[in-house]
């Protein structure tokens, strides 16, 4: 069995994630989403539970998507996964460079581990989780950037952060 792997921050997950999760599902027998408990990103809007069951939320219609936390290194969480690759999406010509080194540390710690890409929807080049927040933090539109089912969630934490 072909296993995807598509790790990320996912504070919160955003429609351009869930394009490139849902293209995996249709192409691999699996798709694990692997939610990093990132100690070295300062200040998420979300905590670590939060941030999973929003995935968990999106991804309830796919059959073949699961979704992990991981507390370590991306690289030693894909070894529980045999033959797996990892799936990260391309927005921009910057995002290249980011994914080559991190590609290369992966490969120094597993040397087994080989990772895909798969472009972003034009749709979505210009998104990421950052800008969500910011949206949600001034009370901006946020359909069309995140999935609808957690429009709500989004809206009423920022409020609660707003105080
Ligand atoms: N659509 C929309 N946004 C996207 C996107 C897409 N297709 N792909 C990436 N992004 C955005 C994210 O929203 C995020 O935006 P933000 O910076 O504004 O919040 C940004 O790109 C970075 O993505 P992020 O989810 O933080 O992932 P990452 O590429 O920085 O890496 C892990 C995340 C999971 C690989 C990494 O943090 C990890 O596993 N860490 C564990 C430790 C480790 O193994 N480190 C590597 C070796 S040192």
């Amino acid at each position: 069995m072909r296993t995807a792997i598509c790790p990320g921050s996912f504070d919160p997950i955003t429609l351009g994630h869930l394009n490139i999760i849902v293209r995996a599902a249709q192409i691999f027998d699996r798709v694990v989403v692997c939610v990093a408990a990132n100690a070295t990103k300062t200040s998420p809007m979300f905590t670590v539970e939060e941030k999973v069951e929003m995935v968990r939320r999106v991804v309830a219609p796919y059959p073949n998507v699961t979704v992990e936390v991981n507390h370590g290194l991306l690289a030693e969480f894909a070894r529980k996964y045999e033959g797996s690759v990892l799936i990260k999406g391309l927005r921009a010509a910057s995002d290249f460079d980011y994914e080559f080194q991190m590609d290369l540390i992966n490969k120094r710690i597993n040397p087994e581990l080989e990772t895909m890409f798969l472009t972003a929807d034009q749709r979505y080049t210009f998104l990421s989780s950052s800008i969500v927040r910011e949206m949600a933090h001034y009370g901006g539109e946020l359909r069309g950037l995140v999935p609808e089912e957690i429009i709500g969630v989004i809206e009423a934490k920022a409020n609660t952060q707003r105080g």
